[in-house]
């Protein structure tokens, strides 16, 4: 990482979670890259990207962070929440456990510290201490749920409707995408990233 020391004025940190094999990776690959893999593998841990992007003539960057939706990691992936502005929660329209999932997600966006040891509960408050101080922002996060795959229409068991209503009540942003054909994917970053901002 080489955010600190250069002269971009603003700094975000988005975090994409959701249930392993939704598109997570492919959708940050599609956005940042613009490369979809249609065999790839399991993040293991988390891994990011930074990305800049240009609102109203400022230089906006964000550390978007991916990570692994697999339950052996999930420990280790929450520890990656703290300090995030925004959240894109990913389920997979054609997958409907995926979606049933995404209350779990958005408990454990939501949770609280107590959780942890005193030491990680110390280091994660200065940390997202420190994401605040960078990002000239407070911990307000811009949350969006992405329902992805929408390409796969045909075997989709999700209806657009079930999906605008949970974001409805949860309040959340809400937007079907495609990182196989890029549906709305670059929309969907730039929604949230330009909210925090
Ligand atoms: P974990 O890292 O295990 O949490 O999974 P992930 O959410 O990062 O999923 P990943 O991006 O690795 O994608 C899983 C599979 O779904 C891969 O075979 C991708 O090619 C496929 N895939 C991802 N996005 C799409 C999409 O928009 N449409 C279709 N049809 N397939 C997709
Ligand atoms: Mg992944």
């Amino acid at each position: 990482d080489d955010s600190e020391g250069e002269a971009e004025e603003y700094l975000f940190k988005v975090v994409i979670i959701g249930d392993s094999a939704v598109g997570k990776s492919n959708l940050l690959s599609r956005y940042a890259r613009n490369e979809f893999n249609l065999h790839s593998k399991a993040t293991i841990g988390v891994e990011f990207q930074t990305q800049s992007m240009d609102i109203d003539g400022k230089e906006v960057k964000a550390q978007i962070w991916d990570t692994a939706g697999q339950e052996r990691f999930r420990a280790v992936t929450s520890a990656y929440y703290r300090g995030a502005f925004g959240a894109l929660l990913v389920y997979d329209i054609s997958r409907r456990s995926t979606f049933d999932n995404v209350g779990r997600w958005l408990q454990e966006l939501n949770s609280t510290y107590s959780c942890y040891t005193p030491l990680t509960f110390f280091s994660l408050c200065f940390f997202s201490y420190l994401d605040r101080l960078l990002a000239h922002s407070d911990t307000t996060v811009a949350k969006m749920l992405v329902g992805n795959k929408c390409d796969l229409d045909n075997i989709r068991e999700v209806p657009v409707e079930e999906g605008k209503a949970l974001a409805e009540a949860e309040g959340l942003f809400f937007m079907e995408t495609s990182a196989l054909d890029a549906t709305n994917v670059k929309t969907a970053f730039e929604i949230v990233i330009k909210e925090i901002y």
